[in-house]
């Protein structure tokens, strides 16, 4: 099978360059000027972009969360993704805790957590690694973590949040990051302070404050702040590599550059939410669909983190995509089939009984691409290192995945420059019952979407299935 991508721009992280792209079977095999190929079908890109495949390294698909669970899957968030230009998306794996009825007992929970997962993944309509949550630390965990590299797991998320479920306490953490370092491994942290957040929840519960807009009071910026350079720190100390995941506050990116500036091989994201919205969104009557952790901030924080992409101190674009209805208790069909998912909703009552996170896989790229590179605050180039390349490098799946060049996945997408969209849930193919970004203008947008070569989306149409989608094992990353 051969398709031949005939007068197209190629954009990729470092160049901007016309050619056309052969691709043979699962694999782009040749780039060039004027490129003939007999018997492949021509697709005429001419006054299109050629992107590689979006690569998403935070994603929360079918995860439990407050008595219910995200609302978007294996398969219905994929899809969403690949509308949206991404071809390969990154997912958290919970360590279930040793209470667990499926931990083994005799082991860290790593294992049954990763054979779980697997399960629910076989529905994979784009390619897809994971990430290990590690939310308890002890000797059995620690001998059980050097079996991720086999698996092809090569990323370990730790909290300095969620006292007594997510946290790890800092000496866990540093031991967490030693064995990471060891064995080639990179640490990802979600940095907020949980002893701060607690107080402050439960002083905010019992003086009467219940609403969203308390989400966002009661987890400080400078918790995150302090939480980014203590980390840090550690990576300092052990010479590790870590990467601080959604990035909220300038602070953060005030703290990754001095760390940076100093030799620390430490790493950041952001996610388009922390660039576009502020705690005035919470305050809204329907702020519970801003409701993620770490929360928005300010104008000032959405300016310096933009900065942050603009200058390089940040690496990656992620979407921490981890959806949920607004109102689950309405019945809404899904590929003809009815669904409802409880959602927003449980917290109506109690902001710290709404499910946390965002829509935003599909959303990413296209609002990046408006709201970042036509803005001006990121270049082309910029834009497919942030959502393409860098978390491919960073993840060790470069240049599989992220890269335009021979050998590699061809995974690309057709973008359409001038392509405008009023966009908002009815564009969007994630299955939720809002939009955060609901009536915005767009100018710019996918065309057509290839999968290892095989045509996935096509404007509106979706050719990809369930099964479709590959496991990815990775190996060791690199610093960026
Ligand atoms: O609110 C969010 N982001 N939920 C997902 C969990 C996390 O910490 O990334
Ligand atoms: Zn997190
Ligand atoms: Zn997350």
């Amino acid at each position: 099978m051969k398709i031949l991508i005939k007068n197209g721009t190629l954009v990729t992280a470092f160049e901007t360059f016309q050619a056309d792209v052969l691709i043979e079977d699962e694999k782009i095999t040749r780039i060039g000027l004027n490129l003939e190929a007999d018997s492949a079908q021509v697709v005429n890109a001419s006054g299109k972009l050629i992107l590689p495949g979006g690569v998403d390294p935070h994603t929360h698909f079918d995860l439990p969360m407050f008595g219910t669970v995200s609302s978007d899957d294996h398969y219905t968030g994929h899809k969403a993704a690949a509308f949206g230009g991404t071809t390969t998306v990154m997912d958290f794996v919970p360590q279930p805790p040793p209470s667990s009825p499926i931990s083994s007992g005799n082991g860290g929970g790593i294992k049954e957590g990763v054979d779980l997962w697997m399960e629910k993944a076989a529905k994979a309509a784009i390619d897809y690694s994971f990430h290990m949550n590690l939310t308890h630390f002890d000797e059995n965990v620690a001998k059980e973590i050097p079996s991720l590299r086999e698996m092809g797991i090569t990323t370990l998320k730790v909290f300095t949040a969620y006292n007594g479920k997510l946290r790890l306490d800092d000496g866990g953490i540093f031991k967490a990051m030693r064995i990471a370092k060891e064995n080639g491994m990179l640490v990802m942290a979600h940095c907020e302070n949980g002893d701060i957040i607690d107080t402050l929840v439960a002083e905010a519960l019992s003086t009467g404050h219940t609403t969203p807009e308390w989400h966002a009071r009661t987890r400080p910026a400078w918790g995150a702040v302090e939480s980014t350079l203590r980390v840090a720190g550690m990576a300092a100390e052990i010479d590790a590599p870590v990467y601080i995941v959604h990035m909220n506050v300038g602070g953060e990116v005030d703290m990754l550059k001095y760390a940076r500036e100093r030799g620390v091989k430490a790493m950041g994201e952001t996610c388009p939410q922390y660039l576009f919205f502020t705690i005035d969104h919470l305050r809204r009557a329907d702020g519970a669909k801003w409701i993620c952790s770490p929360p928005m901030r300010t104008e000032k924080d959405n300016a310096r983190l933009w900065e942050g992409l603009h200058d390089g101190t940040l690496q990656t674009v992620g979407t921490d995509h981890c959806a949920f209805y607004f109102d689950g208790t309405q019945p809404v069909i899904y590929e003809g089939r009815e669904i409802a998912i409880a959602g927003k909703e449980l917290g109506r009552d109690d902001f710290t009984k709404i499910p946390n996170g965002l829509p935003g896989v599909q959303d990413r790229m296209p609002v990046m691409w408006t709201y970042g590179v036509r803005a001006g605050h990121i270049t082309p180039n910029q834009f497919v290192a942030y959502n393409c390349t860098n978390p491919a490098r960073i993840f060790g799946l470069y240049p599989r995945k992220g890269a335009l060049t021979p050998g590699a996945d061809a995974d690309i997408v057709i973008w359409d420059p001038e392509k405008k969209v009023k966009y908002g849930v009815a564009q969007s193919h994630q299955r939720t019952d809002y939009n955060l970004y609901e009536g915005w203008e767009l100018t710019g947008y996918p065309e057509k979407v290839f999968l290892r070569g095989k045509l996935i989306v096509d404007g509106e149409q979706w050719l990809g299935k369930s099964g479709d989608g590959q496991f990815l094992k990775r190996g060791e990353g690199e610093v960026l």
